[in-house]
Order: C-alpha cells, then sequence, then structure tokens
C-alpha cells in the first residue's frame, strides 16, 4: 500500500484491516514496524529459530502505542474531549502522548506506590492528569468502568476493542516479515488484551489466505499474579514484573479462546526468573526489556532448559520450528528493577589511567 513515508503508524500501513473510515482522524506517532530480531542464543537453547519483536521500540517504549493510535483517534472521531485509563504504567504513558498528539486530555488512575518510575515521569511528562489509587490495578479499572461513561470521556484501557484491534497489527508485521505465521508464539499475560490481540490478527491473516498456519500462543504470567494459570481471582497480586501485577484480567476469556483454539497453554515464571531472563538478555543479545516483558524469555529458558516436559505444547518445538516471543516494553521504564537483578555500581578511582589500569586488571 503507497501512504507517505512521513506517515508509516499502523493505521496508515494496515488500515483496510482496521474498523476506520475516510473521516477517522489519525492519531499517529509512526508506531510499530517494531524489528523482528533473530536471537542466536535462545535458537540454540530452543533447538529451533527464535526472534524477538522488540515492541519497547514503539514511540514511548511499549506495544500499547499500536492499540493507542486506533483508541485515541477513533475518541477523537467520537467527540471524545477528555480519555481516560487505569493502568499498570505503559498504558498511561502511550494514552498520555497520543492525548497530547491530539489535543484532547487525558487522565490515568494507577495503583499507588507500584508503577515504575520511566513510566509514572512519561505521564507527568505528557501532561496527563495523574491519579494514584490506594488499591492495585483491578481497582482503578473498576473506577475507570464507572468514571468512563461521564459525558466527553473515552475509556482506552483494552476493554475498548478498539485497542484490540491496533495491537493485531503486530501479528501482521510478523506474518508480513517471516512469509507465515510462525509456529509458536510466546508472550507475557496481564489484563490480556495482547494475547488476544494477537490471536485476532493471526485468525484473520489466515482467513484472509495471508499465511498458511496458526501459531500455538503460550502466555507466561509472573507466579504471584497469575489468574489465568491458577482458573480464579487473585485478589491480592504480587511480581516486581509490576506491569503484569492483574489479579482480574480484562480479557480473560480473550485468553482462554486463544490458548485453548491455538493449541496452546499458560504457564508461570518466578521472579527470580523473570530477573535472571532480564539481564541474560541484555548481557547477551543486547535486548534490554522491562522485567513484565523477560517473562517471555524466562518461560522459554525454563521450558526449553532442564525442565521440559513433555506435556506442554512446547515439547513440539522442533530443528526448524519458527518460535516468536514478544518483549513488550523497553527496559529503560523500570530502572529499579534491574538493581534487584545485579549490581547497578560503577567501580569509582580517580582520574589517572593508572587508577582505570588497575580497576581493569582486578
Ligand atoms: N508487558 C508489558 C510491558 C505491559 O505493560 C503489559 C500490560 C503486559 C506485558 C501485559 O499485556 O495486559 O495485554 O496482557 N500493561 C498494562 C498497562 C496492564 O496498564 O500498561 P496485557
Amino acid at each position: 500500500m503507497n501512504t507517505p513515508l512521513f506517515d508509516r503508524g499502523v493505521i496508515s500501513r494496515y488500515r483496510e484491516y482496521l474498523p476506520v473510515g475516510p473521516g477517522t482522524p489519525v492519531v499517529s506517532l509512526n508506531e510499530g514496524s517494531t524489528p523482528l530480531v533473530h536471537s542466536p542464543k535462545l535458537s540454540a537453547l530452543a533447538g529451533a529459530e527464535v526472534f524477538l519483536k522488540y515492541e519497547g521500540l514503539n514511540p514511548t517504549g511499549s506495544f500499547k502505542d499500536r492499540g493507542m493510535t486506533m483508541a485515541i483517534s477513533k475518541a477523537v472521531e467520537a467527540g471524545a474531549r477528555t480519555v481516560i485509563c487505569a493502568s499498570t504504567g505503559n498504558t498511561s504513558a502511550a494514552a498520555a502522548a497520543y492525548a497530547a498528539r491530539a489535543g484532547i486530555s487525558c487522565a490515568v488512575l494507577l495503583p499507588a506506590g507500584k508503577i515504575a518510575s520511566g513510566k509514572l515521569v512519561q505521564a507527568f511528562a505528557y501532561g496527563a492528569r495523574v491519579i494514584a489509587i490506594r488499591g492495585n490495578f483491578d481497582d482503578a479499572l473498576r473506577l475507570v468502568r464507572e468514571l468512563g461513561g461521564l459525558d466527553g470521556y473515552a475509556i482506552v484501557n483494552s476493554i475498548n476493542p478498539d485497542r484490540i484491534e491496533g495491537q493485531k497489527t503486530a501479528s501482521f508485521e510478523i506474518i508480513d516479515i517471516l512469509g507465515d505465521a510462525p509456529d509458536f508464539h510466546i508472550l507475557p499475560v496481564g489484563n490480556a488484551g495482547n494475547i488476544t490481540a494477537y490471536w485476532k490478527g493471526y485468525t484473520e491473516f489466515h482467513a484472509l489466505g495471508r499465511s498458511t498456519r496458526l501459531p500455538a500462543m503460550i502466555g507466561f504470567q509472573a507466579a504471584g499474579s497469575a489468574p489465568v494459570f491458577h482458573g480464579r481471582v487473585v485478589e491480592q497480586p504480587s511480581t516486581l514484573a509490576t506491569a503484569i501485577r492483574i489479579g482480574n484480567p480484562a480479557s480473560w476469556q480473550g485468553a482462554r479462546d486463544a490458548i485453548s483454539q491455538s493449541g496452546g497453554a499458560v504457564d508461570i515464571v518466578t521472579d527470580q526468573e523473570i530477573l535472571a531472563a532480564q539481564r541474560w538478555l541484555a548481557a547477551n543479545e543486547g535486548i534490554f526489556v522491562e522485567p513484565a516483558s523477560a517473562a517471555s524469555v524466562a518461560g522459554l529458558m525454563r521450558c526449553m532448559g532442564s525442565a521440559r516436559c513433555e506435556v506442554c505444547p512446547m515439547a513440539r518445538i522442533r530443528p526448524g520450528s519458527r518460535v516468536v516471543l514478544t518483549v513488550t516494553g523497553h527496559g529503560l521504564k523500570d530502572p529499579e528493577a534491574v538493581a534487584k537483578g545485579g549490581s547497578v555500581e560503577p567501580f569509582e578511582c580517580e582520574a589517572s589511567a593508572g587508577a582505570v589500569r588497575s580497576l581493569l586488571e582486578n
């Protein structure tokens, strides 16, 4: 499709597959087109071809921008003057940025004290009204559902179907780059909008004959916040991967459908495994992601490493299988988390070559 070079966002590139009309004002920051990076070391570990969909390279540093270009464009089209969302941090950053771009206001409800500093700073920088709730994400989303019906307001959480529409474009990009869908798709699951969106994208392109296969969808949750895995609401979710600290996901049914229809699975990883995978990915492949994103890598490492189990769908991974992992957000979003996984203290010395040399050689 021919679109001007300065307008390469997901709506421009995939307009015909999205619910936009000629009159929809496109609010875009040229999101999407994120790299699909081949990982030689994860490929060797898994005995297959492993790729990382590096969503941290979106304009606000997470995959949320794909859904937000759609949600804000449609909200503006409908005449909204304020958008509102609950968030563990990334949705609020994206909502604030796209609202700023559209010239409308943005209010974000966040669980107090549980937002990574990079994300909180973004919401302020983009000019949002930031409200911290003494409760968790699930409480914040309940309040947004109550308040979002106010005149002139639009909810831009993934309970808004426009968000799912925008996010499904990540599957389109993967199919366009690989020439077909992968055999396995692994991603972290929090509120479950993203797994729902990916599955929608894969099934739509498959139905259109753009791919010959559908991937098995494999979701990973943090062990302390794993409602989909346990099949019940978690009242007090806990994990240092604050992005996925969610006990009652809004798109629970979408996740269930994606997993069962695709022959996939949902599993858990511990916070220690998440931190180790985050460090490993940065130090071994040069890709720095936030803890929630590292859950997919931790999951692959566990299931293809020592804990290989025969009942897991990943036992079907073979040489030549293509496996895509979505790494959802940039590591710079959550600087504090890095310090929990190992030292971030530099060696300090006087400004002399001798002092530096002695540090290098010891
Ligand atoms: N990874 C990151 C970095 C996220 O920010 C989120 C969700 C997920 C994974 C999980 O995606 O919710 O679609 O299953 N963040 C939301 C937020 C909840 O408010 O930013 P999901």
